[in-house]
């Protein structure tokens, strides 16, 4: 009998699957459908201090092998979200990310929404919003002002998401962990554009966006198992995982968990189950009892 079950953060997660927080979890009965579909857990959008509508359309780009977005951060502010979550309980970890512009706004979120939350992802990482994200969570520095910030603001659990728009990832993890990160995930989106060649000019109107999805997913991979090889915490895979070979190798690489998102936006909420159907004869074939017996094992 072999066991999906990943035990993380504390939280007892059904299988190591979670929706990413990107373009599908903006709302409480996206987070349900993910879960019903086989999610063993769900991070949120990432929710600010005030209300974001977001930039204008268009927001999104399909590419061959993957998504270009940048939808600007659009959310309820935190005070919509708690309102938005008035009446439902969930069965399933619900991770709640946060973005701010400072440690002081991290805390402040972090702060306002333990209640409902059961951990916390940092968004030191969006690749495209002036202030926030990748601007200031490319410095190690500020990763660890703002984990250590969160950390003394709640006592529930703190990821920090961090940016592949950097020369080493590691630095970054290390900040975070330094400052007592529980965990830290990998990776946001990569810095991108794409031109439409009759309109001569970016495609979004950001023009600059953050790419996702298969393309990514080396890049990804090799995030991960930098991080897991240098840091003591947990890594969270993130990062063009679409089958259940990518989970596998993210899984071999260091990752204890793995969150999806673009995968659902190309392929559908049926991909949660696809892809834990796949790990687990995986791991029946290859004689393994549980998720938990092959992380890292490429490590070596
Ligand atoms: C967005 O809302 O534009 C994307 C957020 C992110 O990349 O973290």
């Amino acid at each position: 009998m072999v066991s999906l079950r990943v035990k993380l953060l504390g939280l007892t997660f059904e299988n190591p699957l979670i929706l990413a927080s990107g373009i599908d979890d903006k709302t409480p009965e996206q987070w349900i459908r993910a879960h019903e579909e086989g999610a063993g857990g769900v991070v949120t959008k990432s929710i600010g201090v005030e209300p974001r509508e977001g930039y204008d359309n268009p927001t999104i780009v399909e590419l061959p092998y993957g998504l270009i977005n940048a939808m600007g951060l659009p959310n309820p502010g935190w005070k919509g979200f708690l309102k938005m979550v008035e009446g439902y309980t969930f069965d399933f970890p619900l991770i709640v990310s946060i973005f701010g512009g400072s440690g002081e706004e991290f805390a402040f979120l972090a702060e306002k929404l333990s209640d409902v939350a059961d951990a916390f992802e940092l968004n030191l990482s969006c690749p495209h919003a002036k202030g926030y994200g990748m601007e200031i969570g490319q410095k190690p520095e500020n990763v660890y002002e703002i984990v250590r910030a969160v950390k003394e603001a709640t006592d529930r659990p703190v990821i920090a998401k961090l940016t592949p728009n950097t020369d080493d990832i590691t630095r970054l993890g290390l900040a975070a962990e330094r400052a007592g990160a529980d965990a830290v995930s990998a990776i946001n989106t990569l810095k991108a554009v794409a031109i439409d060649v009759y309109a001569r000019r970016p495609i979004l109107s950001n023009r600059v966006g953050g790419y996702s999805g298969p393309g990514v997913k080396p890049v990804a991979l090799r995030a991960v198992y930098d991080l897991a090889r240098t840091l003591e915490i947990p890594v969270i895979g993130i990062g063009g995982i679409t089958t259940w070979r990518d989970a596998v190798e993210f899984l071999l690489a260091g990752a204890s968990a793995l969150q999806i998102g673009t995968a659902v936006s190309l392929r559908g909420w049926g991909v949660f189950r696809e892809i834990s159907t796949g790990i687990e004869a995986y791991l029946e074939s290859e004689g393994f009892s549980s998720v938990e017996e092959i992380v890292g094992l490429a490590l070596g």
